[in-house]
């Protein structure tokens, strides 16, 4: 039985083609597209760590800072950020790419919370991450005050 996993044992990285079905009028691709990739990639990095199906809770605001166009790339990666009971915390970095001068910009950083769920789909527990780190033993901290402000804003 596992009692804790590294954070990198769950990072993900997704590549992305920007097709004309993705995109708007003026070629720039979905903001609702690009959420779809964020919730993918997330939500494989949740069953990395918790090595069940896990369920999207919660999403933080997001920003769109840069366009993708079509004929570019999307690449994404998520890394988990904090762990609780049966859920955890995820942020995913988006960054444009043009993939013939591999220049590359930035599009959207979002964070998700994740469910553990089990065969009947009832909240299960998660292994913990393992603090192994400064760096990660910070990401916990943050976690946990942004866990707190996200449950009072829910009046949980
Ligand atoms: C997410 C879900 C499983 C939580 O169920 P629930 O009955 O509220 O379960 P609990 O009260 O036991 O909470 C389970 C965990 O979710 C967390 N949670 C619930 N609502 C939350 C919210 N708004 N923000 C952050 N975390 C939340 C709780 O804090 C708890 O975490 P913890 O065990 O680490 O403390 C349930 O609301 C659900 O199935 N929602 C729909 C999910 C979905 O369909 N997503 C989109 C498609 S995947």
């Amino acid at each position: 039985m596992i009692s804790s996993k590294s954070q990198s044992d769950s990072v993900t990285d997704m590549t992305e083609y920007v097709l004309p079905q993705h995109a708007n009028a003026l070629g720039n691709v979905f903001g609702g597209q690009i959420m779809a990739w964020v919730d993918l990639c997330a939500a494989i990095c949740a069953q990395r760590h918790s090595g069940r199906m896990a369920v999207t809770a919660f999403m933080d605001d997001v920003k769109f800072q840069q366009p993708v166009k079509v004929g570019e790339v999307v690449r994404l990666r998520a890394r988990m950020t904090a762990t609780f009971r049966t859920s955890m915390e995820i942020e995913v970095v988006v960054e444009g790419e043009d993939s013939r001068t591999l220049r590359r910009w930035p599009c959207v950083r979002a964070r998700l919370v994740f469910v553990a769920i089990d065969e009947a789909g009832t909240p299960t527990p998660v292994v913990p991450m393992l603090l192994d780190t400064e760096e990660v033993k910070k990401s916990q901290a943050e976690g946990e005050a942004r866990r707190r402000a996200r449950l009072e804003r829910a009046g949980s």
